[in-house]
């Protein structure tokens, strides 16, 4: 059945002549040496190629075949290609004459470069390239492209909508799921080369040596994919495990401990990638606990993994009830003092925004803020806050927008160009996404949500990715490489992101929803004791205007960002209207460019939102008999719930507005059916 477990690695047939012309050009597949990953490449490669040309797959040695190999071999080396700058994981795909024989070749200095370089031969023929032209390379911009699974021990997904968590720590670590290896192959062929297996949230007992041998267990699994293994690590550990009476992080005994775990972890996992760290953050224990800096938590765990190449990313999402700051603020306030005074294999982990993964926010003032540090970005591609797993939502706008975006500290400087060390030539770098993964058949909640994986593994691979190409591959490999489905998925797609902002936070609003799940709409909701997670903290609407002031005559958060764009979002005129009212305060009345007020255009917003989703329920209707009758029907269900949802959106939040702002309705709207 077509339940989406394939995700984009379906290798369908393709068209008859595509099909015809495989089988004539790619008759074989050989390897030219002996590792766990070049088998694993050679036998992805037959699954694909057998499946693309739909036969049986063809053996031995023929006068066409797909050839994988190093750099190392001799016949590769004779033909001197510009192997030098692919690096570890680059790799090279041409059509070529090798030994007497037509041959399609796959190189790369690495085992690992050439598995990337198959997966990406794969993709060229399922979106629509033939052999005989072939010629790709590409070498990844981003050092670690990590998944964070907010996966629980006991095997609930914090925030996770598809399931419960795909470890299943109880048979762990005898049975071997064949699902891991599937996990594993859909990871590489995107580039993911790291997984946290853990929530942030951690419980110390991961670090207890019966989780260590099934985090072991999984480490072999996923080692000939390209793939290490990371632990959260609860900050307390050496407290609930050790039996010390502290964790502070300058104490000899603390940093003994951390030592003799690290040592342990390695000697089960020898390539062990290290330690992700949520510290000091919604009542997490941290540094801060001993009067210490992030800093000296950091670096005190850095020198446990350090003599084993491991490294630590630190996440820099804190902020705290007893603090009066804009939470928008407290992030930089703590850390950027810190530049500079964290070790080498420290990385800091920065949300994408300053407040928590909404629809839409600006980039983070971090970025470009601690030129002396690298900094990894951290995207939630679970959506917690955009409709969970029913609501298509494609994020590539989201995670390209971001990225694109100009720090304005240096000119040109774009939030990618911190990410990928370019502004700084860092060589740690990374792209942390929080996993959207489950037991559920098709691993995401929806079909949809499948391309919210694919679409952070190709951006973390290279941030300057548009997000249409990378819709139109996936739609390609997901349904079927014609133009009359990938046209219409791709159209749906790219808008969905921006429709979910006009119907839940329109205008750079943000975290108006209800609260604790964060699902529907909550903009009324003022009597949760923590100040700042009521949605009044963030919108501040008032008989007069509505906004979060974050100028000089507010917070002031603007003053985090560069000189220049500080003072162009400090004036409404000059602040992008998309993030309007997360920087502002303003008059219901105001005029935007549109000609219509702040009120009108909210209002048109949420209208535009809604008319989106009922749009893509039509096209989605056209596509009924181009796509199999599984997904289509689970999709077409969930287009129905959202355009349900996205009209409750509209209506509780116009009508909560109304009971603030005491307007009528703008001109030319008619009131809820
Ligand atoms: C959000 C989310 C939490 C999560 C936190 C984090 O606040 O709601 O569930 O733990 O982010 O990123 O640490």
């Amino acid at each position: 059945a077509e339940d989406g477990y394939d995700l984009w690695l379906r290798y369908r047939p393709l068209a008859t002549n595509d099909a015809a012309a495989l089988q004539r050009d790619a008759q074989s597949v050989e390897r030219r040496d002996d590792t766990p990953t070049l088998r694993v490449a050679v036998d992805e490669v037959r699954r694909g190629l057998a499946g693309l040309s739909g036969r049986a797959s063809a053996d031995g040695t023929s006068a066409h075949p797909v050839v994988l190999a190093t750099g190392a071999d001799r016949d590769v080396a004779a033909l001197r290609l510009p192997l030098a700058t692919l690096g570890d994981e680059g790799y090279l795909v041409r059509s070529t004459t090798f030994g007497g024989r037509r041959v399609t070749l796959v190189t790369a200095n690495t085992d690992r470069g050439v598995l990337y370089g198959s997966f990406a031969m794969l993709r060229y023929l399922q979106t629509g390239g033939s052999l005989a032209s072939i010629d790709l390379t590409s070498t990844p911009r981003v050092k670690l492209r990590v998944l964070n699974h907010w996966d629980n021990l006991d095997g609930v997904v914090e925030r996770g909508y598809a399931g419960q968590s795909l470890w299943d720590w109880w048979t762990l670590p005898d049975f071997r799921d064949p699902r891991y290896t599937d996990y594993a192959r859909a990871n590489a062929s995107i580039g993911i080369n790291g997984t946290v297996l853990n929530n942030v949230n951690a419980k110390a007992e991961s670090l207890t040596p019966r989780y260590i041998a099934k985090a072991a267990a999984l480490a072999d699994v996923f080692r000939p994919y390209g793939i290490k293994v990371y632990l959260s690590a609860r900050f307390s550990a050496p407290i609930e495990l050790g039996g010390l009476k502290t964790a502070d992080p300058l104490d000899p005994q603390v940093a003994a401990w951390w030592k003799a775990k690290a040592d342990e972890i390695y000697r089960a996992i020898p390539d062990f990638g290290g330690f992700l760290v949520k510290a000091n953050s919604e009542g997490q224990p941290g540094p801060r606990d001993y009067h210490r800096s992030h800093a000296d938590g950091a670096n005190m765990l850095a020198a446990a993994v350090a003599p084993h190449g491991g490294i630590v990313m630190w996440r820099a999402f804190v902020y705290a009830d007893t603090d009066p700051e804009d939470r928008a603020k407290q992030a930089y306030t703590e850390f950027k003092p810190l530049d500079g005074k964290f070790a080498d294999n420290v990385i800091v982990q920065v949300k994408n925004g300053a407040i928590d993964f909404q629809p839409r926010e600006p980039f983070h003032p971090l970025f470009g803020a601690m030129p002396k540090t690298p900094l990894m970005i951290e995207f939630q591609i679970t959506k917690e806050y955009l409709g969970f797993a029913t609501h298509l939502a494609y994020l590539g706008p989201l995670f390209a927008e971001t990225l694109a975006s100009e720090t304005m500290q240096k000119p040109g400087e774009t939030v990618a160009n911190v990410v990928d060390g370019v502004a700084e030539g860092h060589t740690l770098t990374g792209m942390a996404g929080v996993a959207n993964i489950g037991r559920d058949r098709d691993w995401a909640g929806s079909t949809f949500n499948q391309a919210n994986w694919y679409a952070f593994g190709r951006m973390a691979w290279d941030p300057t990715l548009a997000a249409a190409p990378v819709a139109r591959e996936w739609a390609a490999m997901t349904f079927a490489p014609t133009p009359a489905i990938v046209d219409p998925v791709v159209g749906m797609m790219m808008g969905s992101r921006e429709a979910v902002v006009d119907y839940m936070t329109p205008l750079g609003l943000a975290h108006l929803m209800a609260t604790g799940h964060h699902y529907g709409p909550g903009p009324w909701v003022a009597d949760l004791k923590r100040s700042e997670w009521n949605p009044v903290y963030y919108h501040r609407a008032d008989k007069t205007g509505i906004g979060f002031d974050r100028t000089k005559t507010g917070s002031d958060a603007v003053a985090q960002y560069a000189p220049a764009l500080a003072r162009r979002l400090a004036d409404p005129a000059t602040t992008p209207e998309r993030e309007l009212l997360w920087f502002h305060h303003l008059p219901w009345d105001r005029r935007l460019a549109s000609g219509r007020t702040v009120w009108a255009e909210m209002v048109h917003d949420y209208d535009a939102g809604v008319d989106y989703v009922s749009t893509m329920r039509r096209q989605w209707a056209l596509l009924q008999f181009s796509i199999d009758a599984e997904r289509w029907t689970k999709t077409a269900t969930y287009l129905a719930v959202q355009e349900r949802e996205a009209r409750w959106w509209r209506d509780a939040s116009v009508a909560y507005w109304m009971s603030v702002n005491h307007l009528p309705l703008p001109p030319g709207v008619a009131p809820p059916a």
